[in-house]
């Protein structure tokens, strides 16, 4: 099923900055380039200039928050089942010995994380990992810090059951509800084509409310909205430094400052990450890219909880990060002076909304429909670069080949998940390309288990 070739050679420059352009108008998460485009990455006096001149207008765009929240169209928002979602996910009876509810580690006042490390489950037994937030998991592609959950639905039911979180069975869960007549009467009202509770209304409860938690508007969003005077020039020199010499925007782009991939940045610990969930050893070490949204709340830091303060953060992307084979292509080494720390500091600070409380829940808004895919064809080719494929769709037909070119400068990982179609590239490094032979019609989805963003709709007609 699977043919490989080494062709095309990685882009220049010119290239990569002019398709990141066009990637920009889909997607907001095309930071790096934009900086390129304005002349931040040289960062020093440059970047100081544009500091002070407010941030240029593509750079504006690429930080300008959404004004709708996205929801799946097979689980649509819909306020009664928010609030059902809400109460759920404060109510301890969602656990097993009904003492731990799930804001019992994902405290809203701490960002939606619990302060400690290593959170503890119901019974004492620490969890594996340090608790994430769930600031903005309704742009999300891929749950935990491993990805290894494809949707909130999918992930929701995962703490309940397990016997180091929350340890409760889920037909135990569902006769206990059932119990409670308030609960019947609304799930009766959120969900009226099935008003019996049940595992999968109560995670399509819990995923709406997940949706609704937006991190509210912060100083750094109103200097974005025009407001010179929100934040202060230190932290405006730091976000210059972000999006330049500090190389964080690499990564840490867009509004809500991740890119949704995975990246291996050189924390020493053994847990091996999406590397073990893709079976890929050039992913190890790899987590999910956090958004920095409300950081200054969410203390201690990293999938293991390892760096204590956000200036340990700093210090460790200076000099803390382990060489190995699996590291980022996004890492790139970097050298501070004092002030620049301090001002890097004082720009994340403004990442910070002045109160933590929960948002009003949010209206929909539906997802873009893809470009349209043009005639069927029997070869499509698609070329990736800068995190993006060039297109959203393409059609074949059937016995139809698909190349897809890896003009960026990061490795990929093609895949496919199809009762039809079962796909793995492996690891595509820059310059090579895949081909993918599609036998029968159908719909397909192409995405890059590296960054789950990259989406392409395949139609086979
Ligand atoms: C005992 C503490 C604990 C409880 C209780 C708990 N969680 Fe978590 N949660 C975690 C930890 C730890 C992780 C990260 C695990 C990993 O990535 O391997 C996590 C991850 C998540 C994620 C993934 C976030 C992301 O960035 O991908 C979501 C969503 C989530 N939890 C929602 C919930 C919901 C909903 C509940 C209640 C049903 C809940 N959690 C209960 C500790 C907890
Ligand atoms: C190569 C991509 C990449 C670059 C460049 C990068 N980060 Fe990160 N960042 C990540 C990933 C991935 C994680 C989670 C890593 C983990 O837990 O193993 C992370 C975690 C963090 C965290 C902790 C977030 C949390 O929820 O615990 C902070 C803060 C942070 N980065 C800030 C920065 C700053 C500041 C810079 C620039 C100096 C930067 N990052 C550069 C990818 C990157």
């Amino acid at each position: 099923m699977r043919e490989r070739g080494s062709i095309a050679a990685v882009g220049d420059r010119t290239r990569r900055i002019g398709s990141g352009l066009a990637a920009l108008l889909l997607v907001l998460s095309c930071l790096c380039t934009v900086a390129a485009m304005v002349g931040l990455t040289a960062g020093g006096p440059q970047a100081a200039e544009t500091a002070e001149a407010g941030p240029a207008d593509a750079l504006r765009a690429a930080y300008r928050r959404p004004e709708a929240v996205p929801f799946p169209t097979d689980n649509p928002y819909d306020r009664v089942k928010a609030e059902l979602g809400r109460d759920l996910f404060f109510d301890p009876r969602l656990s097993g010995n009904n003492g731990l509810s799930c804001a019992s580690c994902h405290v809203p006042e701490l960002g939606f994380e619990d302060g400690q490390p290593i959170g503890f489950g119901a019974s004492g037994q620490p969890v594996g990992r340090h608790v994430p937030t769930l600031w903005n998991l309704a742009w999300g592609k891929r749950f935990f810090w491993d990805g290894r959950a494809a949707s909130l639905e999918e992930q929701a039911l995962g703490p309940i059951q397990n016997p180091i979180e929350m340890d409760q069975d889920l037909d135990a869960l569902v006769r206990e509800l059932m119990a409670d007549p308030g609960y019947r009467a609304r799930f009766a009202q959120a969900f009226p084509e099935s008003p019996a509770i049940a595992p999968d209304t109560i995670a399509a409860a819990l995923a709406t409310y997940e949706r609704t938690l937006v991190s509210p508007p912060a100083p750094f969003d109103r200097w974005i909205a025009g407001e010179e005077d929100a934040i202060d020039d230190a932290a405006k020199r730091g976000f210059a430094l972000f999006n330049g010499k500090a190389n964080c925007a690499a990564c840490h782009s867009g509004w809500a400052f991740t890119d949704h991939a995975f990246h291996d940045i050189g924390l020493p610990d053994e847990d091996r990450g999406r590397g073990a969930v893709l079976g890929l050893a050039l992913l190890d070490h790899a987590f999910k890219t956090p958004t920095l949204r409300e950081i200054g709340r969410r203390a201690p830091y990293m999938h293991d909880g390892s760096l204590p303060d956000l200036a340990a953060v700093i210090e460790h992307y200076e000099t803390g990060i382990v060489e190995r084979p699996s590291l980022s292509p996004d890492l790139k080494p970097i050298d501070l002076t004092p002030s620049e720390r301090a001002d890097l500091l004082a720009f994340l600070a403004t990442l910070d909304s002045p109160n933590p409380t929960p948002p009003t829940i949010a209206p929909a808004v539906a997802a873009a429909p893809p470009d349209a895919p043009g005639a069927p064809k029997d070869l499509a080719e698609v070329t990736q670069r800068d995190k993006s494929f060039d297109r959203d769709s393409v059609a074949l037909t059937e016995g139809g080949l698909l190349v897809v070119h890896n003009d960026d400068v990061r490795r990929h990982n093609l895949r496919i998940f199809h009762p039809k179609l079962d796909f793995n590239s492996g690891i595509q490094r820059p310059g090579e390309s895949v081909a993918i032979r599609f036998p029968d019609a159908g719909t397909y989805r192409v995405f890059c288990g590296i960054h789950p963003t990259m989406e392409l709709a395949v139609t086979v007609e």
